[in-house]
């Protein structure tokens, strides 16, 4: 048994989440973390709301909320999603938690000590009507390049030209519409990830197996122009950790509080503690994953996260953990996503376009969306949502393929036999073949769910629920059984066990639908079938069952058209 740490990439505080956020790191971690658990492994799997930066102000601005209050509310918001979706995270904390304020300001004095911290003096925007400085995109005014009013100190959402605050015509404060602005001096602490550069580039060059996308991203960074640059890490806001040691400021750092993007992975360490706090266990049962002097250098890390976060997570993060000079537990392999476009276009959580996580329980069970979007996850390329798609996959692969199996078989059998699994008759060359052949897929399955080739895996899934199909369509029991009922006993003895087996295999993708085939089958044995045969033979004669209501509905052409209507627009 292994132990294997899993982390996905948080989820912003400020909104609920769209589905290509959603299958960018979440759903797959959770799929891995299923699947890990299910195979006898001891997971750890941790999430949190990544609750601070101008984001989250402005967000709790707009809800006319205090930023705490809105960050506890969404909080609350995007764990209920997250239980929804039957995310199944050992534990989803709060970057904004007394841990995580505590951690971060461990291990910036770490890294202070060991002078890869430097002290540097910017000049910013400073607002005197509203007693703060700026950040970029809290300054609105006239795109010089478009011409539109309500461009963004950071970028024009009309062209999309990215801007400096600067280049701003009428440049005015976008809290206060003060446009008595002022460039000041403010000083920052910076990450000198410059030294630690070789250090980095030696350590991905040690991993081996990394994705592509993941290395030639990282690679990009240390290699590219000037090569890795230094990083700010503080910030002139109110909310956030503050950029204090043990109470003492950082000299010349009073009211400032870490940038957003430092103390978010450390959260992946906080949380585990949160949940240590929560358990009512002490520190040594966080350190075992985290600690490699606690036993965490068995401990097997994997990241999950879309292409945007990878920087942060080759480099940044190791550079804070390497350079405090502790042993922390490094990432073993980062998957990183592509992104998964909406409709033609993006999907955008500014502008509200695409399907958004509430919305998507509104219409359908979780499971119907974990398929598809798991089946067409954004891998090797960018993949795309259609409401065409979404109705064909859940159409043909759910309903048609695993649900009209369930129903067809446990149906017959109630009608010919009783709900009980049928006695009598022998297996024979059929049922050999088919279990040579789903023993065969079931090996593919595993080796795909392993490397986390999730496309694959969902493939190789469906394929093993299409054997299911071609044996029942062969093995006719309904024909048999006219002639020789002891021989459809058998057959069907074969395929409610089938049944039993994909509940357990499917499970880490459709945990629903394989939870409500196991209450069918008056069975809690979620052993993974390791021996395939003896799995087969686990709901013995005479054991009850009941028919399950329908798995999966069908999406008729009349919803497609509606949802794909309602949803063509955006959400305010
Ligand atoms: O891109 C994002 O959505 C960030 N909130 C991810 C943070 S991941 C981590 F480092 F915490
Ligand atoms: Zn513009």
């Amino acid at each position: 048994m292994a132990r294997i740490l899993i982390t996905s990439a948080l989820p912003y505080i400020n909104g609920i989440k769209h589905l290509g956020n959603l299958v960018g790191s979440q759903l797959p971690a959770d799929l891995y973390a299923r699947y890990m658990r299910a195979r006898g492994h001891e997971v750890m799997f941790i999430c949190a709301t990544d609750e601070h930066g101008t984001p989250a102000e402005l967000a709790a601005a707009k809800a006319g909320k205090p930023v705490a209050a809105y960050c506890a509310e969404m909080h609350r918001v995007q764990a209920e999603l997250a239980q929804g979706f039957g995310l199944s995270f050992d534990f989803y904390g709060r970057s904004s938690s007394a841990r995580n304020h505590a951690l971060t300001q461990h291990l910036a004095r770490q890294l202070g000590e060991a002078g890869l911290i430097s002290v540097i003096t910017e000049r910013q925007m400073y607002s005197p009507a509203d007693g703060r400085f700026l950040p970029d995109r809290y300054i609105e005014g006239t795109c010089p390049n478009c011409g539109y009013e309500r461009a963004r100190g950071d970028q024009c959402e009309e062209c999309t030209k990215q801007l400096d605050p600067t280049d701003l015509i009428n440049p005015r404060s976008a809290i206060s519409g003060s446009t008595d602005l002022e460039l000041r001096e403010t000083r920052h602490l910076f990450l000198r990830q410059s030294a630690l550069r070789e250090t980095l580039d030696k350590w991905i060059d040690s991993q081996t197996g990394w994705p592509v996308l993941t290395t030639s991203i990282a690679k990009k960074w240390l290699h590219d122009g000037d090569g890795l640059q230094d990083r700010g890490i503080t910030r002139d806001l109110d909310w956030g950790v503050p950029a204090q040691f043990d109470g003492a400021p950082w000299e010349g750092m009073e009211g400032k509080v870490f940038y957003v993007w430092f103390d978010a992975p450390i959260e992946y360490i906080a949380a585990t503690a949160e949940w240590a706090d929560a358990q009512g266990l002490d520190d040594s049962a966080w350190q075992r994953w985290w600690r490699t002097d606690q036993g965490a250098d068995d401990v097997r890390y994997v990241e999950f996260m879309g292409k945007d976060n990878v920087p942060f997570h080759t480099l940044s993060f190791p550079a804070t953990l390497i350079g405090s000079g502790e042993p922390w537990k490094l990432v073993d392999y980062i998957k990183s996503f592509n992104y998964l476009n909406y409709d033609g276009g993006q999907f955008s959580t500014s502008q509200g376009r695409g399907v958004f996580m509430d919305q998507a329980l509104d219409l359908l069970p979780a499971d119907y969306w974990r398929w598809w979007l798991l089946s067409h996850a954004p891998e090797n390329s960018d993949s795309e949502f259609t409401w065409e798609n979404f109705q064909a996959s859940v159409n043909k692969d759910l309903a048609d393929v695993l649900g009209n199996l369930v129903s067809r078989v446990t149906k017959f059998c109630r009608a010919k036999f009783g709900a009980v699994v049928p006695a009598g008759g022998d297996c024979g060359p059929l049922e050999d073949r088919l279990i040579a052949d789903l023993e065969a897929g079931l090996r593919s399955y595993q080796t795909a769910m392993d490397a986390m080739m999730v496309r694959r895996s969902a493939q190789d899934l469906r394929a093993l629920w299409v054997l299911g199909n071609e044996y029942l369509q062969e093995a006719a029991p309904w024909s048999t059984f006219k002639s020789d009922p002891d021989r459809a006993a058998a057959q069907i003895r074969m395929a409610l066990n089938l049944i039993r087996v994909y509940a357990v295999i499917s499970q880490p993708f459709i945990p629903g639908a394989a939870a409500r085939i196991m209450e069918a089958m008056a069975c809690d044995d979620w052993s993974w079938p390791g021996d395939l045969r003896a799995a087969l033979g686990a709901l013995p004669q005479g054991h009850g069952f009941d028919v399950p209501d329908v798995l999966f509905a069908k999406i008729t052409d009349d919803q497609r058209t509606e949802w794909a209507e309602r949803f063509a627009g955006t959400r305010s």
